[in-house]
């Protein structure tokens, strides 16, 4: 069962400042207690401006750790790569050292690059914060439904609805192995997918479940 805190927005741009304020006060309470923050990474467009207001936030960078919750199966320096996205706004602006940012090698193929994203996995345990979006389908990282998903730690993702049908995802329960999670659900087209998920309706998102729960940062207009 998923523990669900819904934190309203009448903006984007409001849910972006509260989402990035409470990232922040998460890091320094990991890197506080135990020198690291493990932070998970969402593709899609919602997270663009979150991720471009963290590039100006003073932080201790160092101590960040980033890794990705999905990729697509698509060259590096590809703009459609979520690694990129998340490097051009963010990552390539703050002294967050290169070894400590792990992309999902997706260039290397689904099967190829979920193996080797799996090993990495392995050494990272407990993530500190997974950070999520919502599809009009109710999908979250590649978790698309009415498909299998495999349970290793990163899976091979061969006919994904939303292009390209190519990508790596995390599993469910990899997902759900975190102190925190976070989504971040902006955009009319999801209402549906919203309504779904408050009113049990089985969508992908429901079945990220770790034992603290998830917040759910959402523009107001899409729990009318
Ligand atoms: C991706 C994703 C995907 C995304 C949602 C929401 O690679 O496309 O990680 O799960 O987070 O589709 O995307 P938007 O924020 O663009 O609506």
């Amino acid at each position: 069962m998923q523990i669900r805190r819904w934190h309203a927005h009448a903006s984007l741009e409001a849910l972006q400042e509260d989402a990035a304020a409470k990232i922040l006060q998460s890091a320094e309470k990991s890197i506080r207690e135990r020198s690291v923050f493990r932070i998970v990474l969402a593709g899609g467009n919602t997270p663009k401006s979150l991720y471009e207001k963290l590039a100006q936030a003073d932080a201790d960078w160092p101590s960040w750790e980033i890794y990705f919750g999905d990729e697509r199966c698509l060259p590096p320096s590809h703009a459609e790569r979520n690694s990129k996205m998340a490097l051009d706004s963010w990552l390539a602006h703050v002294p967050i050292p290169e070894q400590r940012i792990h992309a999902i090698p997706a260039e290397l193929g689904p099967s190829e690059g979920a193996a080797r994203y799996s090993q990495t996995l392995k050494a990272a345990g407990e993530f500190d914060l997974v950070l999520l979006g919502l599809g009009e389908d109710g999908h979250t990282a590649s978790l698309f439904p009415g498909k299998t998903w495999e349970d290793q730690d990163a899976f091979a993702v061969f006919d994904a609805p939303k292009p390209p049908p190519e990508r790596i995802s995390l599993s469910a329960s990899r997902l759900s192995f975190s102190r925190q999670v976070f989504f971040l659900v902006s955009g009319e087209s999801k209402k549906q997918a919203v309504a779904d998920w408050r009113s049990e309706k089985p969508i992908p998102a429901s079945i990220i479940a770790p034992p603290s729960g998830v917040d759910i940062f959402i523009e107001s207009m899409l729990l009318g």
